[in-house]
């Protein structure tokens, strides 16, 4: 039989400042950028997302963690299905576009890119780095958010391009060839160097 074995902190060692602590140092985090997209008919959405991570890979299965407050959830509840996008480093807009800068809602975030429909019919983008479609396995609801663990049903990849990251509050890209030059640059030994390992 499954246990879980949960442990509450000590609300006497709950503090309001770990909250500014834990934000600050969550930003040393490096994230892949994904969108996640809900809605089939006329009422869809979609929101940029670092949460993403993969749970298992038989069954292909990932998790997302959404903030209930977030106007994708009461369609990703409703629905049951979602997608995640990968971004691509040169896909900014598009983060920028479901983050909400600019004021886009619902339907409008979609605008400026190509989207195309797959087994599930949410709207998956054309140009990711990778696609997932996901119908929903099971609803974690903690504290602010969703834990959401999604059943991928179909995957669509792209070749090996530059991705895009955040880290300290910014976007970032992460391409192989530029970073693996920089390391090269670095491990280059200097006879001059004082530094000690
Ligand atoms: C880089 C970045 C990463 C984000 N990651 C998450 C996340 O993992 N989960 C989440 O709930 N919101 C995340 N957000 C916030 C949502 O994108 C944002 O609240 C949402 O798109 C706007 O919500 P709305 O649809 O209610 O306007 C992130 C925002 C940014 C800019």
């Amino acid at each position: 039989m499954n246990s879980i074995v949960r442990i509450m902190p000590d609300p006497k060692l709950r503090s309001e400042p770990l909250a500014f602590d834990f934000r600050s140092a969550m930003r040393h985090l490096v994230g892949g950028v994904s969108v996640i997209t809900v809605g089939r008919g006329s009422e869809t959405s979609g929101m940029t997302v670092t949460s993403v991570s993969s749970l298992s890979v038989e069954p292909a299965s990932l998790i997302v963690s959404v903030n209930r407050n977030a106007s994708s959830w009461p369609i990703l509840q409703r629905e049951r299905v979602f997608g995640v996008n990968i971004l691509a480093a040169d896909q900014l807009e598009v983060a920028d576009r479901f983050a909400g800068k600019g004021g886009a809602k619902g339907a409008e975030r979609f605008a400026g890119a190509e989207w195309r429909k797959r087994a599930t019919g949410v709207p998956l983008l054309v140009g990711a780095l990778a696609a997932f479609d996901c119908e929903v396995e099971d609803i974690i609801e903690r504290h602010s958010h969703g834990i959401v663990i999604g059943r991928v049903l179909h995957v669509d990849a792209t070749a090996p391009a530059a991705a895009l990251a955040y880290w300290q509050g910014d976007y970032l890209t992460v391409d192989r060839d530029e970073d693996m030059l920089k390391l090269a640059t670095m491990s280059v030994p200097n006879p001059q160097s004082t530094r000690k390992f």
